[in-house]
């Protein structure tokens, strides 16, 4: 573990957690509880997904993970560090495909998509001939 993230507070090998995390969406008298305080804690190396019928509020979970909108209460921690309070850290330890059309640019390949997006991410020079060895681009 390194020192910042032991500052930052992971708890044991906890690389996503989300504490008391909720969402209410509108305001005044129309408004909707999508998510309720919710806690959980996902340990290194765990596959888990998350299930329930349309409207259940799992996008809503997914999106504040990402840090793409702020929760009504909670937080969110990615490898220990906090989304509201850390951001550039937080959501560089992770990599996110929403549902939805507008996470690819369709005149691209993928190939083109992959190095867009992994510049926008930071990958440099060795780094994306490294990724590109593992796939081959058409
Ligand atoms: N921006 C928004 N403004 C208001 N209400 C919203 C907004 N986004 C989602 N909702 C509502 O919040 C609830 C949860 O939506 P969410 O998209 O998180 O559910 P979901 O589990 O991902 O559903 P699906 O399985 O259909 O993808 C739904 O009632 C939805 O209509
Ligand atoms: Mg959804």
């Amino acid at each position: 573990m390194r020192e910042e993230q032991h500052q930052a507070g992971v708890h044991g090998d906890a690389v996503i957690e989300l504490s008391g995390l909720g969402k209410r969406y509108g305001h005044g008298k129309h408004t909707l509880t999508a998510v309720k305080p919710t806690t959980l804690s996902v340990p290194r190396g765990q596959v888990i997904g998350l299930l329930g019928p349309n409207g259940a509020g799992k996008t809503t979970i997914i999106k504040m993970i990402g840090g793409l909108i702020t929760p009504t209460w909670g937080s969110v921690k990615l490898g220990g560090y906090d989304v509201a309070r850390q951001r550039s850290h937080a959501v560089r330890q992770i990599g996110a495909v929403l549902e939805g059309s507008r996470n690819v640019y369709w005149p691209m390949s993928a190939w083109e998509n992959l190095l867009y997006f992994g510049q926008l991410k930071g990958l440099r020079g060795a780094e994306i001939n490294h990724a590109r060895s593992g796939c081959s681009p058409s």
